[in-house]
């Protein structure tokens, strides 16, 4: 039986993608910039199958992260395959294999390069029997109808996504050549409140009221700032950027958050880099209760330093 692979990778927003104008179509309510991280990746393979239905399995590897997808989440990763196949004109049945090289669900974006891969794959499965050519930007916007934040990671070494439904990598200086990610994984417990469900629940905080400006002006001033290798300005903006969106979670009608005495820890690490050396990582946070922290290269001992003490 013939298979198709692909991988992509993952990004963290440093301007979030939170609220959507249409959970049909994942349109978002602000425009949202993310750094692509190259090395964390999830891998996705499919399989004619003559079963007459598609399944999932993990993808068995040493390379791979265990992974094991709850009903609720094998339904909506197939039924978006479905909707591939009829994007894509790929007719028969699949076992669908995927699996990342870090853990899914606890904030690193799993479902950006999980959806990012499985578009990828069927895009190449139905280019093989004539589907029509997308360039990236239109293969993007197919992926962001089964994850928003997928449409960011078919771009490097960053992805903006506008609120015009447009997604494009944007040239800066700082890029994957001159710029350290680390995430500290303080837990890998799967989260109770999925993304899905927090773009729903933070409309109903009071402080969802200007956070679509907000993030637009945040957006603008952190392109200004990176475009000026102003890093300092990057962290501050970035760092109100996470708190934000945080607070948005702790605020909603019934409230939720993800944040625990590890994130708060190695918050407090990193900041205090910039408080004792006036330089340090750009800190931020995703919807988990993981720390992301990026530095630039010519910081490289605190890098080390930070790697040092997490442990
Ligand atoms: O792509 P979704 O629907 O899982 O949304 C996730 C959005 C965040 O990861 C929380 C923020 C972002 O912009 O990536």
């Amino acid at each position: 039986m013939k298979k198709w692979q692909a991988e992509a990778p993952s990004n963290i927003a440093l301007i979030k993608y939170m609220g959507k104008i249409s959970s049909e179509t994942n349109q978002p309510t602000n425009s949202s910039i993310s750094l692509t991280l190259s090395q964390l990746k999830t891998f996705v393979e499919i399989e004619e199958t003559a079963s007459g239905k598609d399944t999932w399995e993990a993808l068995k590897g040493e390379q791979y992260h265990p992974i094991q997808l709850g009903e609720k989440a094998q339904t909506r990763y197939l039924d978006f395959f479905s909707r591939l196949k009829d994007e894509f004109s790929i007719r028969g049945n699949f076992i669908v294999r995927s699996a990342s090289n870090f853990p899914a669900d606890c904030g690193i974006a799993s479902s950006a390069s999980s959806f990012a891969a499985l578009t990828q794959v069927s895009y190449d499965c139905g280019r093989d029997s004539g589907c029509k050519e997308l360039d990236l930007n239109q293969l993007s916007q197919v992926s962001r109808q089964g994850s928003g934040s997928s449409c960011r990671s078919f771009f490097a070494p960053w992805g903006l996504w506008t609120t015009e439904g447009e997604c494009k990598s944007v040239d800066l200086p700082y890029n994957s050549e001159n710029l350290l990610h680390h995430v500290a994984i303080v837990s890998d417990e799967k989260k109770t409140v999925s993304s899905s469900e927090a773009h729903l629940r933070v409309t109903s905080s009071e402080l969802f009221l200007g956070r679509p400006e907000r993030a637009h002006r945040r957006l603008e001033a952190l392109m200004s700032s990176l475009q000026s290798e102003n890093w300092e300005s990057a962290y501050q903006i970035c760092w109100q950027e996470f708190w934000d969106m945080h607070a948005l979670f702790e605020t909603s009608h019934p409230h939720f958050g993800y944040m625990n005495a590890g994130s708060i820890e190695a918050i407090q690490l990193g900041k205090s880099q910039w408080d004792n050396e006036g330089r340090g990582p750009i800190i931020t946070m995703d919807a988990g209760p993981n720390v992301h922290f990026i530095y630039r290269k010519q910081d490289q001992d605190l890098f080390d330093g930070l790697k040092k003490s997490l442990k």
